[in-house]
């Protein structure tokens, strides 16, 4: 019988304006260059059909939705994903290096919003089971920081970044006791520091989890 291959999962998370869509490609340049095949996605979106998800959830008024409605959103749109990219890219052999995952809605919807955790756990035993990630990167900075880099993209899906200063500092402490309760699988990485400090600070922690050599 042929040998099954399945391609590592690595999920990039943090808050606003931690860098995490610079570093991501910076990471999948690294691998690429000791021919690790690659697919670089995220959420909300990643799929055509959770893309069309995630204007709902990025764009228009900070109330627009509920916690639970958005977390429902959030898991809609992982399915999708889920099924029709990070699958099947990880049976071919594929690593999937994916901005943004489930911890995010715990951290956004559960530590923002005040959605309990006990229900984004149902959804995602349901939706993620046993197809979560190796390796989560969690990249921390203060939320003031983060938040002024976030606005000088001016990218108009700001819905999240409107909300205020708490909601903010909830969820960076939220994504800081996820790391504290998963430590076999999130590695925190301070964000403060320039982005050439920050990709060797993810190569570190990337080629010890996978017995890697550069
Ligand atoms: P991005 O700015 O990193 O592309 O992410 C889009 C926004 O979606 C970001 O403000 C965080 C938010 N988000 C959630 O609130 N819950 C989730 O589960 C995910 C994946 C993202």
């Amino acid at each position: 019988m042929n040998k099954v291959t399945t391609g590592s999962f690595i999920t990039f998370e943090g808050g606003e304006g931690a860098g995490k869509s610079t570093q991501i490609k910076r990471l999948a340049a690294r691998l690429e260059a000791l021919s690790v095949p690659v697919t670089l996605t995220r959420e909300p979106g990643g799929s055509p059909g959770a893309e069309e998800i995630r204007t709902l959830l990025v764009t228009g008024e900070g109330d627009r939705w509920s916690g639970l409605s958005e977390s429902l959103l959030h898991f809609a749109a992982r399915a999708d994903h889920l099924e029709r990219l990070i699958k099947p890219a990880r049976s071919r052999g594929d690593w999937v290096l994916c901005d943004r995952f489930a911890d995010s809605t715990l951290a956004y919807q559960g530590g923002g919003h005040g959605l309990n955790s006990a229900a984004i756990q149902t959804l995602y035993d349901l939706v993620v089971g046993a197809q979560g990630p190796d390796l989560t990167l969690i990249l921390d900075l203060p939320v003031e920081a983060g938040l002024a880099r976030a606005a000088s993209r001016g990218e108009g899906e700001d819905r999240y970044e409107k909300m205020g200063l708490a909601f903010h500092e909830r969820l960076r402490a939220a994504f800081l006791e996820i790391a504290r309760q998963n430590p076999q699988r999130c590695v925190v990485i301070d964000a403060t520091f320039d982005i050439d400090t920050v990709e060797a600070a993810i190569w570190t922690a990337v080629s010890k989890r996978f017995s890697l050599s550069s």
